[in-house]
């Protein structure tokens, strides 16, 4: 029989720590920002169960190169899967770092951002005993008619989910229907990324603001 595959689903994944040591640096001020903000709630658990989000990191000088180096490799991802990225601008919704609770804990359930495009994620502190990502299967009729698996230790077509182990300096780009998730953190090492989503808007849109 010969084998045809339709629909898949990619993922981008390069490993790129140049930009590591300089964003970590830059980063520390909005993490050390977030955990005041997230004061009340850090001392009620002793820093437990929380992920410590920034505000926007779009607009800091420091991280426009590394800004501009992911915002062109999601467009590329857009263009390389075969839509026509000339009748579209592409937009961060929003890029804002977080860190995980010392104490452990730390975790994000399933979840999509709602109407976007690409969405992304870049490893700053992580190791092989922190949280990771994991993604699922993002085709709902194959999700309601998945069966027992034979190896749940391997990726398989029956897989309803993949997980990543990252290292600082991973860049993971995937589309913004693919939910994803975070593992529990055991509070063991730092845990640290940036997450970023862009939305592709129409260029006539873009003409026709209201
Ligand atoms: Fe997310």
């Amino acid at each position: 029989m010969h084998k045809l595959e339709y629909f898949s689903t990619p993922l981008w994944t390069e490993y790129k720590p140049e930009f590591v040591k300089l964003l970590n640096k830059a980063s520390n001020e909005y993490i050390k920002a977030a955990r005041k903000r997230d004061e009340k709630s850090i001392k009620k658990t002793r820093d437990f169960g929380m992920a410590h989000h920034s505000n926007p990191i779009t607009q800091d000088k420091r991280f426009v190169t590394f800004r501009d180096y992911v915002g062109q490799k999601s467009r590329d991802f857009l263009d390389w899967q075969g839509f026509d990225m000339t009748k579209y601008v592409t937009m961060f919704s929003e890029m804002w770092v977080q860190e995980f609770s010392k104490r452990g804990g730390g975790h994000h359930s399933a979840h999509h951002h709602w109407n976007q495009h690409v969405s992304g994620f870049y490893f700053l502190k992580c190791s092989d005993k922190t949280s990771f990502p994991i993604f699922h299967d993002p085709r709902a009729g194959a999700i309601m008619t998945k069966l027992h698996q034979k190896q749940l230790d391997s990726v398989t077509y029956a897989s309803e989910l993949v997980h990543f182990k990252p290292k600082p300096g991973t860049l993971i780009i995937f589309p913004g229907y693919v939910e994803h998730e975070y593992a529990v953190d055991h509070g063991i090492e730092p845990f640290r990324f940036i997450h970023w989503n862009i939305q592709a808007v129409p260029k006539e849109m873009v003409k026709n603001v209201v």
